[in-house]
């Protein structure tokens, strides 16, 4: 199915499943410890065996030679694959770092090697005895001091223009220039990477944890040099992802080889300590931020440059994105830069881009807003745009941001806000509210499906969208049950198997609307079969409901079509040009009450409050689950969340989750969520929206404000740490 005009009605609409609260499918599963991850399959045609992986030990460099012997002659070891054995291997197409093979050292943790043992604790103290011997070189690890080679990236769309910025700004009556930087994070999901591969002949299986089953598979075969036919991948449950697997790993890469090795299935799991320098991280950013503005508050001038490092061959952090479409102002500018680095490779976490961005967009606006004496929610509300303002022929497709900004305001208590900074206290505890908009945009990617009706009525969705805790399988059972008129539990969801057909995956917060769209398109060819099979010209003539098929006054169990054989279909959504004559984003705001302790500069989370303009909302319970973790998300990255660099050696310091802050339990109050009723007919049939990543962009600065609502301290550099606050809080009485 071709979407290229706006949805008209369709049996979505009737929103009887579909928009319903309806608790997660797999839930059980989970909670009984039945839904089977990664590292736990086990099958009855022989045990596991265990591959440990040994990282490089520098960050840049060659490795001069590798001696295996000592472990190879440890108990239990059953195969030693090293890289220099191995060769170069091909890069697969969505890799920047290569993951395995050669002498070529581009990254600290970098694999080398891997260990096969009979158990996991040989194949450790064995991993320990590989000795190497390493040229090492000097490498760049510094952002800051790297920033002046930055060059404009070769790829995407790195600057963006309309009307005269510097004119425009030069002469603007009320002028500002702010630069801000955000660390280096990680995207810290629960659930490891972890991988058994299964050699079958030639035909390779791999139970992984991946965001993009077709991506992994593609480039799995490319890395080994093998048809992609041949390989399996399956990844049914995940926990969680952010970004980090979305592209192949070396977890899968190092246990196909070690399997093919030992001639055995081999298990391979990233452990925690290894994961933060061998996989990928959001890259650090450097924003500078200029605005101009009438004293009446209308902005004249914006721009935006940012600064990001990677490796040879990787791509920038573009936090610039949402400053060419958030607010109105005829002049303006972005610009994206980037530094050669031999960090451990960026990529894309968690809203690649906006969420980086607007941590530093929202500060300044808030800055800019106290700097021409307005409401920082006015200042928005009067910068409103609704068409694209680079490009003024191009309207938004649905933008309601005002409303989220008034909505949010008023159920916030948003005119309880001391208009001074410093100006609440409640005994050691400076209180403070903070506001910031939140934007992401929505990407429309194909997504295929195949529906099956059986004779007992059940209806059975097969596609390789993934669940990364997201709510894939409840969305998906929700819209198969609405179009064909049955209730949830008729509707078994597979998932994350590469025999089915190819999805959007889980990214970019895509998923559930493209997902859910191309099961639509499915349906909409199964509801066509069974009104065939049941003589109907149309299924326009048939109304789909309560397990039962009806047309005037004739009425039949909906598995009467089945009751020969099981009837099957298969389709795809892909999408025409609505997303490029119509600009599609997500909207919304974050407010947030804060308290910093007096004495200490200890932050606080009081109350926090998201209001969300993002098209239908499929599953009030799974969305709003999406946009509490996301706030939570960005919680950390306001005020703990930072991969410490070392910038002599070239690697992440604080690698584990001891050293690398997320949110407790303990650091999150009451959290409320507001979803605007609207929907979106140029997004999709299903007239969703992305919402899970922009649950995050807008809440760290919404923090950031909130502190300096509470304490009169402006912090332009994340995570807001108690040492940037201490030295500018009032003398404790
Ligand atoms: Mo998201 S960074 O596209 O998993």
């Amino acid at each position: 199915m071709r979407f290229d005009t706006p949805a008209m009605t369709n049996p979505i609409d009737q929103g009887k499943v579909v928009g319903q609260r309806i608790h997660r499918i797999d839930g059980p599963l989970k909670t009984t410890g039945r839904a089977v991850y990664a590292y736990e399959w086990h099958d009855s045609n022989g045990r596991y065996v265990y591959g440990y992986i040994v990282g490089s030990a520098i960050a840049k460099g060659r490795i001069r030679s590798m001696d295996v012997s000592a472990a190879r002659n440890a108990p239990g070891v059953l195969a030693v694959v090293t890289s220099d054995g191995i060769g170069d291997l091909k890069k697969g197409k969505y890799n920047t770092a290569k993951l395995f093979g050669g002498t070529e050292i581009q990254h600290y943790h970098q694999a080398i090697a891997v260990v096969v043992a009979e158990t996991f604790e040989e194949a450790r103290a064995a991993a320990a005895l590989v000795k190497v011997d390493y040229a090492e070189e000097k490498g760049a690890f510094d952002l800051e001091a790297a920033k002046d080679t930055a060059v404009k990236p070769e790829e995407g769309e790195p600057d963006s223009a309309a009307g005269d910025f510097d004119a425009a700004f030069e002469t603007a009556a009320v002028k500002f220039d702010q630069t801000y930087t955000t660390p280096d994070q990680s995207h810290a999901m629960m659930e490891p990477h972890a991988s058994i591969a299964a050699w079958n002949g030639d035909e390779l299986t791999v139970w992984t944890s991946s965001q993009m089953i077709d991506w992994w598979r593609t480039d799995l075969a490319t890395t080994l040099g093998i048809d992609k036919e041949k390989v399996h991948i399956m990844s049914p449950f995940i926990g969680g992802g952010f970004g980090c697997k979305l592209f192949l790993r070396a977890d899968a890469v190092l246990a196909a080889l070690a399997a093919r090795e030992a001639k055995r299935p081999v298990k391979v799991a990233l452990p925690r300590p290894f994961l933060m320098n061998n996989t990928t991280h959001r890259p650090a950013t450097i924003q500078r931020i200029r605005i101009g503005a009438e004293r009446d508050g209308r902005i004249t001038a914006i721009a935006h440059e940012s600064w990001s490092g990677d490796l040879p061959g990787g791509g920038p952090e573009v936090a610039v994105q949402q400053t060419r479409l958030l607010y109105a102002g005829a002049n303006r500018m972005t610009a994206t830069r980037l530094a050669t680095l031999d960090l451990p490779e960026g990529n894309a976490m968690r809203a690649p881009g906006e969420a980086p961005g607007m941590m530093a967009l929202e500060i300044a606006i808030d800055e800019m807003a106290e700097r021409l004496g307005r409401d920082p929610v006015d200042f928005r509300i009067i910068n409103d745009t609704q068409v694209d303002p680079e490009k003024p022929e191009r309207p938004f497709s649905h933008r309601n941001l005002v409303g989220c900004l008034r909505t949010g305001a008023e159920r916030f208590g948003w005119q309880d806000r001391s208009k001074q900074p410093g100006g609440r206290r409640e005994g050691n505890w400076l209180v403070g509210m903070g506001v910031a908009s939140a934007f992401r945009n929505n990407l429309l990617v194909p997504s295929g499906a195949r529906v099956r009706l059986d004779r007992e009525g059940i209806v059975t969705v097969e596609t390789d969208m993934t669940d990364i805790g997201t709510g894939s399988y409840t969305i998906i059972a929700q819209t198969a049950a609405e179009m064909l008129g049955v209730p949830v539990d008729k509707v078994a969801v597979s998932l994350g198997d590469s025999r089915f057909p190819v999805s959007s995956g889980s990214g970019g917060q895509f998923g559930g609307n493209c997902s859910t769209a191309g099961v639509y398109a499915a349906c909409v060819k199964l509801r066509e079969a069974v009104a065939q099979k049941l003589g109907f010209n149309s299924p326009d003539e048939l109304t789909f409901s309560g397990g039962e098929v009806r047309a005037g006054d004739r009425r039949m169990p909906l598995a009467q079509a089945a009751s020969d054989e099981a009837l099957v279909a298969e389709d795809r959504i892909e999408f025409g040009d609505l997303d490029k004559t119509h600009q599609q984003s997500t909207f919304g705001a974050h407010f947030v009450e804060v308290g910093v302790d007096v004495a200490t500069g200890e932050t606080r989370i009081r109350r926090m409050l998201a209001v969300c303009g993002a098209g239908r909302i499929l599953n009030p319970i799974t969305a709003r689950s999406q946009v509490i973790g996301a706030m939570t998300m960005g919680v950390g990255g306001a005020l703990s969340e930072e991969l410490v660099v070392d910038t002599e050696r070239g690697f992440f310091v604080n690698h584990d989750l001891a050293a690398y802050e997320v949110p407790v339990h303990a650091d999150i109050p009451h959290q409320e969520v507001i979803f605007l009723d609207e929907s979106d007919p140029m997004s999709s049939p299903m007239k969703a929206k992305g919402i899970a990543e922009l649950g995050l962009c807008g809440v760290a600065a919404a923090v950031a404000n909130a502190i300096y609502n509470a304490t009169g301290v402006r912090v332009r550099k994340y995570p807001i740490t108690l040492d940037k606050l201490i030295n500018g809080l009032p003398e404790v009485s």
